[in-house]
């Protein structure tokens, strides 16, 4: 598997594939449902076929319970789009009280479950990151992102 991170300096020096996903992130940010954070986040997943499935968090009174973009995009195609192979995720965040000035970083629980969803699929699922401003970070896989991480083999 492909180990590599690329760092953008803008917007406008992405690849296109890369700048329309990193345009439906933002647009799933309106989406979110963040008043108790104020941290608003959105995820855009794309599959093989070219489908594209938004993801946005979803917070509850119940801290515990609030659910991050990126987990609610790949819950979606699980349930939606069954055995898709994801290409990519894009992950973005908008706070009315500070801008977001750097790439969003996906928390450690939801690296662990992109990188499962990446070793079931068995091809490299590539991790885009930004802020409202800023650079825009590529990872070409999950794997990277999670370094000496638990899984299936402990488990045989
Ligand atoms: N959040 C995400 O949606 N994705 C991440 O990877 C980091 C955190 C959400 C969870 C919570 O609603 C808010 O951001 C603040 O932690």
């Amino acid at each position: 598997m492909e180990k590599e991170i690329q760092v953008f300096n803008s917007r406008s020096d992405l690849p296109k594939p890369i700048a329309d996903l990193v345009d439906m992130a933002e647009e799933a940010v309106r989406d979110a449902y963040a008043p108790y954070s104020n941290f608003y986040v959105g995820a855009a997943v794309l599959l093989a076929d070219g489908t594209v499935i938004k993801g946005s968090n979803f917070e509850n009174a119940s801290y515990p319970l609030c659910l991050c973009a990126e987990r609610v995009a790949l819950g979606s195609v699980h349930s939606q789009y069954p055995g898709s192979t994801v290409k990519s995720i894009a992950v973005t965040a908008k706070n009315p009280k500070q801008a977001v000035t750097e790439p969003v970083a996906p928390c450690g629980a939801c690296r662990q479950v992109l990188l499962e969803y990446e070793q079931k699929q068995g091809s490299p699922l590539q991790v885009i990151m930004f802020g409202e401003s800023g650079k825009v970070v590529v990872s070409e896989s999950s794997e990277q992102l999670l370094p000496m991480a638990f899984g299936h083999k402990f488990l045989v």
